[in-house]
């Protein structure tokens, strides 16, 4: 049997890492080798996450777990202000970062390509890991071509501080690069209440939602003459996106550099 891959996760104790330890436990070519978290004490991450006890502790320290665990591989979910720090740790190391984190400008992707090359190793930075998501974008920009007249919902939970979401504002630019040109709608269309017709993107509208109990959900409604097309995806939990992490686990061991979006592993 070959070698299981071993993987560090941090922000092991957050939503989104108690999900990704869950994953790397359950999955029979994977190991898990450490779990960091700032704010959690020495538990037994299996029992953390409601599995049996897998003997691998807690820790606070990132680059002592990652030197004596030696991981292949380190998934990070913890936010924007370490994206950076974390994934340059992690390629110093010979890790290959695995980063669901955003944050990261164009120059930092860059600069990271460059370590991960000189290191011979694979990174990824994916703000969104969940596949049904990413195949909803594809599938809008590709329709978008032949139903030019369109407008784009999502809805979020009313806790969400950012409006309209990355998703929207990604979906939004996957369609522009080949939707033809075209200014929708009356010219002389007033707002009446302001805000009414939702944020302008290169022709059309983006609205967002906020309502609570909503986790991530996306529409985009395109129409012509006597017919609509509507390309939804809906996620319900975090767990829509493991599948998606546990493929760039798997994919981050096969080349060398970073690669930025998940869209990349999906043909
Ligand atoms: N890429 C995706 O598909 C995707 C999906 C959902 C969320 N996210 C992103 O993942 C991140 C985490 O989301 P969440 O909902 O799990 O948040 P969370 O607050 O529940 O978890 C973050 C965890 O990281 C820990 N942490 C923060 N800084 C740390 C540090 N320097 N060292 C060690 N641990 C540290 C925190 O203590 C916390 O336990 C956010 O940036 C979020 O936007 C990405």
């Amino acid at each position: 049997m070959e070698r299981k891959i071993r993987v560090a996760v941090v922000g092991a104790s957050g939503r989104m890492g108690r999900e990704v330890v869950k994953t790397v436990l359950t999955e029979s070519d994977m190991e898990l080798v450490a779990g960091v978290d700032r704010s959690s004490g020495p538990i037994d991450l299996g029992r953390m996450v409601g599995l049996e006890e897998c003997g691998v502790t807690m820790s606070n320290d990132l680059e002592l777990a990652l030197t004596e665990s030696r991981p292949d591989v380190l998934v990070d979910f913890t936010g924007p202000k370490t994206a950076f720090s974390h994934t340059s740790l992690a390629i110093r190391l010979g890790i290959r970062p695995v980063m669901g984190t955003t944050g990261f400008t164009p120059e930092d992707i860059a600069e990271l390509d460059k370590q991960c090359q000189e290191k011979e190793i694979g990174g990824l930075i994916a703000p969104n890991f969940s596949i049904g998501a990413i195949l909803m974008m594809k599938f809008a920009a590709q329709a978008s071509k032949y139903f030019p007249h369109l407008e784009i919902i999502e809805y979020h939970g009313d806790q969400k501080l950012d409006a309209p979401s990355g998703t929207s504002v990604k979906t939004a630019e996957l369609i522009s690069e080949v939707r033809e040109e075209l200014r929708q709608g009356n010219p002389q269309e007033e707002e009446i209440i302001e805000g009414s017709r939702g944020g302008y993107y290169n022709g059309f509208r983006i609205h967002s939602v906020r309502l609570p109990g909503i986790f991530a959900q996306q529409e985009v409604i395109m129409a012509q003459q006597g017919q609509a097309l509507k390309i939804r995806h809906d996620s319900y939990d975090r767990a829509a996106y493991m599948p998606g992490v546990a493929i760039a686990v798997r994919k981050v061991m096969t080349y060398s550099g970073m690669i930025y979006g998940f869209e990349h592993f999906i043909d």
